[in-house]
């Protein structure tokens, strides 16, 4: 029998380890590349969804936390910390158990879901809500980290970007080459850098023939790559990517430049829609960020610039368990039947 190893195992002599690297793994990545059914036929195109909330803390950010936290056990710290909208500090949470070091988290208060606040505190970090947004927090962890013994775990350590990378390795490897378009949400942007960085060394490797466009997604509230300016108070009910002043804007201007893409704001009204839609027709359920890839599809659809017979792939980010007050906002409450065979019958309307 085989088990998936993690993506260390897995694309080791692709990433920037020894053989004295100690792996901190929980066996990430090898998440399931679904095919969107309903996606597949309103776009004329075979569609996609790399679904990312199959990875062990729900979310992409395990495949760049085993490696940053693999990197920083070698480095021999003791300590880690990072600023988070929720994901990243769930899964720093989570691998420093395994590494046996202490995680600090710094998150903007109330502005983050509660199964991601609940991952941080069952695995034990040390949890600083912060009067500010992602973008004081990152500043705070970047400061800390230059001043005290702690490592920083943000995307801006660059061994994150080489292990989130792997995605696009296991697309490629999953359908034999690189789509066509590859559309991902943007929030601190270092996803769809390191998806680009995944493309681009295959393509160089010969591993594959060709590059897709990279369609990159903000919420509309939080676009500042779209305005072209930082949004100093970056508002979206998709919290994950509420995020004013993206670390890796670079990175990501450079992604969509040298693919000949796009990164284009969806409204949180856009972002909903699709979420719904995922979860009612392709019983894909993920948290409300992750569908700004799928609205973004969509949007392009209506405006007509899809051309049929594509092969185009969504990430869809997180977990739909993270943040679940979404899933029952808006929905009629379960009806309540006795214990009663004909009564419940009758209100499933089988009668
Ligand atoms: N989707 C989800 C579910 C996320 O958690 C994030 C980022 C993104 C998309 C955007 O990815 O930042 O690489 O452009 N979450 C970070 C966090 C900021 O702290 O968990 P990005």
């Amino acid at each position: 029998t085989h088990q998936w190893r993690g993506i260390i195992e897995e694309y080791r002599d692709r990433l920037p380890v020894g053989p004295d690297t100690p792996v901190v793994t929980l066996l990430e990545g090898g998440t399931p590349l679904v095919p969107a059914q309903l996606l597949s036929e309103r776009t004329g195109c075979d569609v996609y969804l790399k679904v990312e909330g199959a990875n062990p803390t729900g979310s992409f950010k395990d495949r760049g936390m085993t490696m940053a936290i693999s990197k920083a056990k070698e480095d021999g710290a003791q300590a880690v910390i990072c600023a988070s909208t929720g994901n990243t500090s769930a899964s720093a949470a989570a691998y420093a158990v395994r590494a046996g070091m202490v995680c600090a988290v710094l998150v903007p208060q109330g502005k983050i879901a509660l199964g991601k606040m609940g991952q941080a505190l069952v695995h034990g970090s040390r949890i600083l809500q912060v009067d500010g947004n992602f973008d004081d927090c990152l500043d705070l962890a970047r400061g800390l980290s230059e001043k005290y013994p702690v490592a920083l775990v943000n995307s801006v350590n660059p061994v994150r970007i080489e292990g989130q990378k792997t995605a696009a390795f296991e697309i490629v490897d999953a359908l034999g080459d690189a789509p066509d378009l590859h559309l991902l949400p943007v929030g601190n942007a270092g996803n769809i850098t390191a998806y680009w960085r995944g493309y681009r060394e295959y393509a160089a490797d010969g591993m594959a023939t060709r590059k897709p466009r990279m369609w990159g997604f903000q919420a509309s509230g939080s676009a500042p790559i779209v305005n072209g300016a930082p949004v100093r108070s970056p508002q979206t009910i998709a919290t994950a990517i509420r995020i004013g002043n993206p670390a890796s804007w670079q990175f990501a201007e450079e992604a969509r430049d040298e693919s000949g893409g796009v990164i284009e704001a969806v409204t949180d009204r856009q972002i909903l829609s699709a979420y719904r839609l995922l979860a009612a027709k392709e019983g894909v359920f993920v948290e409300p960020a992750s569908a700004a890839s799928v609205a973004g599809l969509l949007k392009a659809v209506d405006e007509g610039r899809i051309d049929p017979g594509q092969r185009i792939v969504c990430t869809v980010t997180g977990n739909g368990l993270k943040d679940p007050d979404w899933a029952v906002a808006g929905a009629p409450a379960p009806m309540t039947v006795p214990i009663d065979a004909d009564a419940a019958a009758q209100s499933l309307g089988l009668v």
